[in-house]
């Protein structure tokens, strides 16, 4: 124990469990790279006003969960509470829809900072895998997305998942929900803090989660009945790309979401095992956060998934993924001569690709044994004084427990050639 602990609302990777996070990334990432999605890295921190334009500023993540700061050179900065703004920034800073090949297709993945109330499943730093398709208005794109993060759940071997979709409409219908929304609000027995919501952003009212608020929701407008023409066949397109691809989901009228840049297609992964903190990724369309930001119109839909609330759901679904064990081989010396020879043998065996570690700080051969179970390698190679006169080293299977004498300079390519 140091004098100092992680972060209020942060936790540290360790190893084993880091692996899994790893996996989980991997596991996310791998149908995005084979479809087409570049991976873009962005830096931590932004310019404040990016993420208030961007996000909004009527939004949780802007007015209460931000980091911002001032840095010594007076630039106002906040460290990313999301990808999307940031990464809309960097491929129109680089011109990127200018090269003729629309949607630019983007991936990441990293660190993201909001001052939550932190609890299970809501951490101040936690970990994003996300994808944008920039400039491009197309059902299919939308439909592709959600297909994608489907696949990568699955291939995780999660099942108890649901997907949550709606339309929010666009510059054209929701407006005009957005007063009739406005005038239903205003009739409702509600608290200071929420009246001055419905006046901001009504549709956030109806991801109100407390039931008193819930129960007075009842016969509110919905905005589905208020879609415009195109906003309703785009929708109904979506949805059906969806069943073609067999990808099952459920419509969700009040799903609103969190962040004020989507427009038409929104979405959110659900898990039923992770209790209030259930959203394990969400995204949408947002066809104006490029003009918001100053920006051509580039019409836009990306997500994100929560790398950390994915690992819990793989808890609490009880699957343990298929983690190659990193070390193959265990070498143990006895005695300093020995010591000298095998570090030897293991660089190259590194060199050669075969995943290698050695029994450091001198340790007698039961303690080193004991490190080379423990390292879950598949052969310990064990080189003693009369090894070392007789010029072989013992391969022992971890598994069978057979072992065999291995000419030193053919360990190499037998090694090489077994864990082929
Ligand atoms: P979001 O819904 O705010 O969307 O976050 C996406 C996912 O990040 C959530 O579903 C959740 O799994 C995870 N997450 C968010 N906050 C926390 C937290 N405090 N602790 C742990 N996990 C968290 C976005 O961020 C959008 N940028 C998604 C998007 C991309 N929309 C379009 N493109």
């Amino acid at each position: 124990m140091s004098t100092f602990q992680a972060p209020k609302g942060t936790y540290d990777l360790l190893p084993p469990s880091s692996a899994t996070y790893l996996a989980v990334r991997e596991a996310i990432s791998a149908p995005l790279r084979n479809s087409g999605y570049g991976y873009v890295e962005t830096p931590g921190f932004e310019n404040v006003e990016l993420f208030a334009r961007g996000v909004g500023e009527s939004t949780d993540i802007v007015t209460k969960e931000m980091y911002a700061f001032e840095t010594k050179g007076g630039d106002r900065l906040a460290l990313r509470p999301e990808g999307t703004a940031s990464v809309l920034r960097a491929a129109l800073e680089a011109n990127l829809h200018k090269a003729g090949n629309l949607p630019v297709k983007l991936w990441y993945s990293g660190s993201y900072y909001r001052y939550e109330r932190p609890q299970k499943g809501r951490y101040r730093h936690f970990s994003q895998v996300g994808a944008e398709a920039i400039g491009a208005e197309d059902p299919a794109l939308d439909a592709e997305l959600i297909i994608l993060a489907d696949q990568a759940y699955r291939s995780l071997g999660l099942r108890d998942f649901r997907i949550l979709l709606n339309s929010l409409g666009d510059k054209e219908c929701r407006p005009a929900y957005r007063e009739a929304l406005q005038d239903f609000l205003r009739g409702l027995d509600l608290d200071e803090d929420t009246r001055r919501r419905v006046d901001i952003n009504p549709l956030r009212v109806l991801d109100d989660k407390r039931a008193d608020v819930q129960k007075q929701l009842a016969g509110a407008p919905l905005l589905r009945d208020h879609l415009c023409d195109a906003c309703r066949a785009y929708h109904q397109e979506v949805r059906e790309l969806l069943s073609a691809a067999g990808v099952a989901f459920e419509d969700d009228e009040k799903l609103v979401r969190g962040l004020d840049y989507y427009t038409r297609t929104t979405f959110e992964f659900v898990h039923d095992g992770l209790g209030s903190q259930s959203a394990v990724g969400g995204g949408g369309r947002y066809d104006g956060l490029s003009e918001m930001i100053g920006g051509p119109a580039l019409p836009s839909v990306g997500w994100a998934l929560g790398v950390d609330r994915t690992v819990l759901a793989l808890e609490a679904e009880g699957v343990t993924l298929d983690l190659p064990a990193t070390t193959s081989v265990f070498a143990v010396p006895i005695g300093e001569e020995a010591r000298r020879r095998l570090f030897g043998v293991v660089t190259q065996l590194r060199k050669a690709g075969v995943a290698t570690d050695f029994a450091y700080g001198g340790k007698g051969l039961k303690a080193a044994m004991k490190a080379a179970n423990r390292s879950g390698a598949r052969y310990a190679l064990v080189l003693g004084e009369r090894d070392l006169t007789e010029g072989v080293a013992q391969l022992k299977d971890m598994e069978s427990g057979e072992q065999e004498p291995v000419a030193l300079d053919a360990i190499v390519e037998k090694l090489g050639s077994r864990l082929a």
